[in-house]
């Protein structure tokens, strides 16, 4: 069956460039020089095809589709997973962000003409490496380039729980504003604080030059511990306990793993300081929500600052409806000069494959 049937079988208003760019190549010597092996080995020369799965930045699709023969979703709904396996079905590459799930199921179905999933996100929880190394299918990632937006907004949701930020904008906004006192709406000061970062990796790394701008103490935990100059003086804990049980300011960034999911925890979430504020831009996977919400109502915890949920889009009810909490929609990288340099990243790595070299983020 045609690729095209397939997707429209699956998804009724998917739009296929095919045909509709020039069918030029990059002039560099070593594309030229690919892609005049690819002739000789594989026939006449043609663009690579390209499922690109949500909807990207203007420059970033206009890069691709000069690039690639590619399939563009404009109207950037969310496939299902049978849409999604249809889709790939016909395509050398995939394109996909975090809202897609490529698990070990989905990779057995893609088909044997997929080569590359070359992800737009730093995060790769989404994808079975496992089982995409099994079938021969090359993983990349954009890490690096969304470490300062996400760094923005982990110190925003570290200001908006301390400081109470979404129940004086909620105040305001449902025009309840119609008291004010020195007792009124005080919150926790984060200068001088502790701050523990759980996964001193690229954007841990960044929130912590931020956090160091408030004059607030580093701590971390890492899988291993950094070098001196990465360091900056931070005090390094050789276990989660031990960064927990001194971090006023706890924020985490490290990958999901199964050693990972749930390491928030009604046990982990006691060994915190009093009074202390949770922050996640990583993963909600992270977290087990009830206990945050059994934290956060006991006032064991002072405040959580949370872009990240178990259940994404929507988030956690219970979790929405306290008011020590400061939401955000998984916004850490939602920056132009980001999702643009995201985006390049993910060509870049895609470029470098169909040259024959190793993509520079490849992660399986
Ligand atoms: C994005 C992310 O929201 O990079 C990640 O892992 O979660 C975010 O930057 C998203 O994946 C963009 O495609």
């Amino acid at each position: 069956m045609e690729l095209d049937s397939l997707i429209s079988q699956h998804q009724s208003d998917w739009t296929d460039t095919k045909n509709r760019q020039p069918n030029d190549i990059k002039l560099t010597t070593e594309v030229a020089a690919a892609a005049i092996v690819y002739k000789m080995q594989e026939g006449p020369m043609v663009k690579r095809r390209l499922l690109i799965a949500r909807k990207l930045r203007d420059a970033v699709e206009a890069r691709a589709a000069h690039d690639y023969d590619v399939i563009l979703n404009p109207h950037d709904r969310l496939m299902s997973t049978e849409a999604l396996i249809a889709a790939c079905q016909g395509v050398d590459a995939v394109l996909p962000c975090h809202s897609e799930q490529f698990s070990a199921e989905v990779i057995a179905a893609l088909g044997p003409r997929l080569k590359i999933i070359a992800n737009h996100s730093v995060g790769t929880d989404h994808v079975d490496l496992a089982a995409a190394e099994a079938a021969g299918i090359v993983v990349t990632n954009t890490p690096d380039v969304l470490s300062d937006a996400t760094a923005e907004i982990a110190i925003l949701c570290m200001l908006g729980a301390a400081r109470r930020g979404a129940e004086g904008h909620e105040m305001i906004r449902a025009g309840k504003w119609d008291f004010w006192s020195p007792a009124f709406m005080v919150g926790k000061q984060v200068t001088g604080k502790r701050f523990g970062v759980l996964g001193m990796g690229r954007v841990g790394q960044v929130t912590a030059d931020r956090a160091r701008g408030f004059g607030m103490q580093i701590h971390y935990h890492n899988r291993t511990r950094l070098p001196a100059q990465l360091e900056k003086g931070a005090v390094f804990h050789t276990d989660v306990d031990s960064l927990l049980a001194v971090s006023d300011v706890l924020s985490l960034h490290c990958p999901t793993t199964p050693a990972t999911v749930g390491i928030i925890n009604a046990r982990t979430l006691g060994l915190l300081p009093a009074g202390a504020v949770l922050v996640n831009t990583a993963r909600g996977a992270l977290v087990d929500e009830p206990a945050l919400i059994a934290a956060l109502q006991s006032g064991r915890l002072f405040a959580a600052g949370l872009d990240v949920f178990q259940t994404e889009p929507g988030g956690n009810p219970t979790l929405s409806a306290l008011p020590n909490v400061f939401l955000l929609p998984h916004i850490g990288s939602a920056t132009e000069q980001t999702r643009d340099a995201m985006g390049f990243r993910a060509l870049d790595n895609l470029d470098a494959f169909f040259a024959g070299k190793p993509p520079g983020d490849r992660v399986a």
